[in-house]
């Protein structure tokens, strides 16, 4: 099994999740909430039922929580996950306190890594949430994930996995070496990168639960111009480090030019994947 130690993560700083929130927020599909709702219905959850109980794994500062748990309706248990102390403490502190309907949602923390989670640690949960998660995971903890997700019989919301596909609008000849090299960049240490969603498919899929996907892209227009920045100097800085002459002598600095001006449009292709159980019944 990769462990986390033999694998240091790359720093998942505060200031760069607080810049994503928002565009984060309107990039998740709403769509896949129809289908959860109505299996988290099926599953006796819901108002005047018992409280849904939900884990939100590599939680990070919470934003995953901030959007859903008041897209869902009735009393919430939500226990918050994550590798790096000081995120998971900052989520607990600013979890929402009130569901869709106005009822109250609790929440914990639990410092842990997800390449050990198993079955028991989600025993009586009803959902498991993870966002801007998957490509992160090696192969291993994704099957970590999975056996644990299966062997409890709940349902799975991931969402904003990277496909690996980004588009630039005007277009540059340097953009497809460039993202080229960000996706290898992305896949270092064994890491998924924009394999995940397809290889978590297929897991969950062999281990007998059904898998919906839905697109949920970024669109960084001028009115996303500072994480438009900041995305291109992330981009481009992985992309050079895997592979230096990916980005030619004055690339960064004319699209960081542009972006600025409100000439550049970037569109950063993300997926939502949702997990139901098989028997589980299929709504629109
Ligand atoms: C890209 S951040 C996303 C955070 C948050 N879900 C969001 O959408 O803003 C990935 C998070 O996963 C956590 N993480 C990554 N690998 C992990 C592991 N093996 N165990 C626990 N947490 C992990 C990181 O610490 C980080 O908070």
């Amino acid at each position: 099994m990769s462990s986390v130690s033999e694998n240091p993560l790359p720093a998942f700083e505060p200031d760069w999740l607080a810049l994503r929130e928002e565009a984060d927020a309107e990039a998740r599909a709403t769509a896949a909430l129809d289908p959860l709702r109505a299996h988290l219905a099926e599953r006796g959850t819901g108002p005047g039922t018992h409280p849904l109980r939900v884990v939100d794994l590599g939680c990070g500062t919470g934003s995953q929580g901030r959007w859903l748990a008041p897209r869902l309706p009735g009393a919430q248990t939500w226990v918050l996950y994550d590798i790096d102390p000081g995120l998971l403490s900052t989520a607990g502190a600013r979890m929402p306190t009130r569901s869709a309907d106005g009822a109250p949602v609790r929440s914990r923390m639990c410092l842990r890594d997800l390449g050990s989670i198993t079955g028991r640690d989600l025993l009586d949960v009803d959902l498991v949430t993870g966002s801007a998660l998957l490509d992160v995971l090696t192969r291993d903890a994704l099957e970590s994930v999975a056996d644990a997700v299966t062997g409890a019989g709940c349902a799975a919301l991931f969402t904003l996995s990277v496909t690996g596909r980004v588009e630039l609008f005007p277009s540059d000849p340097a953009d497809p070496p460039l993202t080229t090299a960000f996706n290898a960049h992305q896949r270092r240490g064994g890491r998924l990168g924009p394999d995940a969603v397809g290889v978590a498919e297929e897991m969950f899929r062999e281990r007998g639960h059904r898998t919906l996907t839905f697109t949920s892209p970024w669109r960084l227009g001028h009115d996303r111009a500072p994480l438009g920045l900041a995305w291109l100097r992330g981009w481009v800085g992985a992309a050079r480090e895997q592979e230096p002459a990916a980005a030619p002598h004055g690339y960064l600095e004319r699209r960081l030019g542009a972006c600025g001006r409100g000439e550049l449009g970037v569109i950063v292709h993300h997926t939502d994947l949702l997990v139901l159980p098989e028997g589980a019944t299929e709504h629109p």
